[in-house]
């Protein structure tokens, strides 16, 4: 490796470090659970128990690790992917009705905090 590549490894590992905390205490919990009413997620998606589709547990856990968490999320909620419910049966997940990027990066940021 050299010094170049490392200096950068260092930089990019220190921005994650302050990025991570602010962020996680910007999350306005009350605006993320008015838009998973608003637009019914709550019918499958329970914080901790797996209803017809996974808990927000189990969708933090997933995504512990994973540096892209947000934006996937953002593209589950924002696209319709065919999905798999608890039941076998498949259909298209539900479109989020919010196009606001600050609202929906917070509900990711919300789902993630669980
Ligand atoms: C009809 C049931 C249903 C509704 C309503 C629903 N979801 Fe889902 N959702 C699922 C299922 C099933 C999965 C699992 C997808 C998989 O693992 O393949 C899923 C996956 C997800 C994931 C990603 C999990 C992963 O492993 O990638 C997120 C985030 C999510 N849903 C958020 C929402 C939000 C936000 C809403 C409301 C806008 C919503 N869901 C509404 C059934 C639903």
């Amino acid at each position: 490796m050299n010094n170049k590549t490392s200096f950068m490894i260092i930089g990019v590992a220190s921005l994650a470090l302050v990025g991570a905390c602010p962020a996680h205490a910007e999350v306005n919990a009350a605006q993320a659970q008015a838009l998973m009413k608003a637009n019914k997620c709550g019918r499958c998606h329970a914080p901790d128990k797996t209803k017809s589709g996974p808990s927000l547990k189990k969708i933090a856990l997933e995504y512990k690790d994973d540096a892209d968490a947000e934006s996937k999320i953002i593209t589950q909620m924002t696209t319709g992917p065919t999905v798999k419910l608890k039941d076998g049966s498949e259909e298209e997940h539900t479109i989020i009705k919010e196009k606001n990027p600050d609202k929906l990066k917070n509900l990711a940021q919300w789902i993630l905090s669980h």
